[in-house]
């Protein structure tokens, strides 16, 4: 499908749970964010079922992000559910690692296509106060399962995504780069990004970011579907019907983004 400005629209990228077992510094407060209700989320049923109309309609890629995706119950059955989908190429999912050890069996043997794990130091003390709090090692070991379960192959890529922040060297740069060519993954830096002050940018190595080539809508976990994350603009699945907000998204998808004033990244994805 195409949006007003000629730019072809396949790829949704669904945020599922906008709960996370982290408190990154770039992405919440340290007392976290007011967590929405169980009751307003979106059920996977609800998600499957959009996710199939919007296949229809011509998304091609989808991406599973949170919050954390790995700490909703049974996300490996909504993974098989969309894997399953006719028209679906390609099924990807960005994780914090923390649960993949044990969660990465199950999401290779769902049908997940791909995988990109968040990493922004191989500092342990450093990872720890990024994160407030986080495991590095957790996260290292569900790299390894990772791979174990076959990710980490040109069929199944597994990408890892480093915040550079203000304070980031050179040095722990190049730690990262030789662990990913040592591992055999990629890794993609991405430029600290500040909603409300419309300082985005383009993942290096990343595919987003260049609002001329954005191919991109967002569903939040609310089911507010939203064309642009450097804008207010959001349409309600549930209440509009997915025609109407799938519609409005299109027609109303900004040339370019400017601010967001009302929503996290923990609610939208990043
Ligand atoms: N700037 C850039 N990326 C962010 N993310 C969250 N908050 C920000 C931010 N302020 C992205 C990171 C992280 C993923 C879960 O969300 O890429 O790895
Ligand atoms: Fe959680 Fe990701 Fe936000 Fe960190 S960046 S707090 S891992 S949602």
């Amino acid at each position: 499908m195409k949006d007003t400005f000629g730019r072809t629209i396949d790829y949704l990228r669904i945020s599922v749970t906008d709960r996370c077992n982290l408190r990154c510094v770039y992405c919440m407060p340290r007392e976290g964010v007011p967590f929405i209700p169980h009751g307003q989320m979106l059920t996977y049923e609800d998600i499957v079922s959009f996710t199939r109309f919007a296949v229809s309609r011509g998304i091609r890629k989808v991406r599973l992000t949170g919050g954390e995706p790995l700490v909703r119950k049974g996300i490996a059955d909504l993974v098989r559910s969309l894997a399953v989908l006719p028209g679906i190429q390609d099924l990807g999912m960005t994780t914090n690692g923390l649960l993949l050890e044990e969660m990465a069996a199950p999401l290779k043997e769902a049908g997940l296509h791909r995988l990109n794990v968040s990493l922004d130091t191989l500092d342990p003390q450093r990872y720890e106060r990024l994160t407030r709090g986080g495991s590095l090692k957790k996260v290292l070991q569900g790299i390894q399962a990772a791979k174990k379960a076959g990710f980490g192959t040109a069929d199944a890529p597994l990408k890892l995504n480093c915040v550079k922040m203000p304070d980031t060297t050179q040095a722990q740069l190049d730690r990262l780069r030789d662990f990913a060519r040592q591992e055999g993954l990629e890794l993609r830096l991405i430029h600290l990004m500040d909603l409300e002050e419309g300082t985005f940018s383009k993942v290096e190595g990343g595919e987003g970011g260049h609002c001329a080539q954005c191919n991109r809508l967002r569903l939040t976990s609310t089911g507010i579907l939203k064309p642009c994350l450097f804008n207010n603009l959001g349409y309600d699945i549930r209440q509009l019907g997915y025609e109407k907000a799938l519609e409005a998204a299109l027609k109303n998808k900004p040339l370019a983004g400017t601010h967001n004033t009302m929503d996290s990244f923990s609610y939208m994805g990043g």
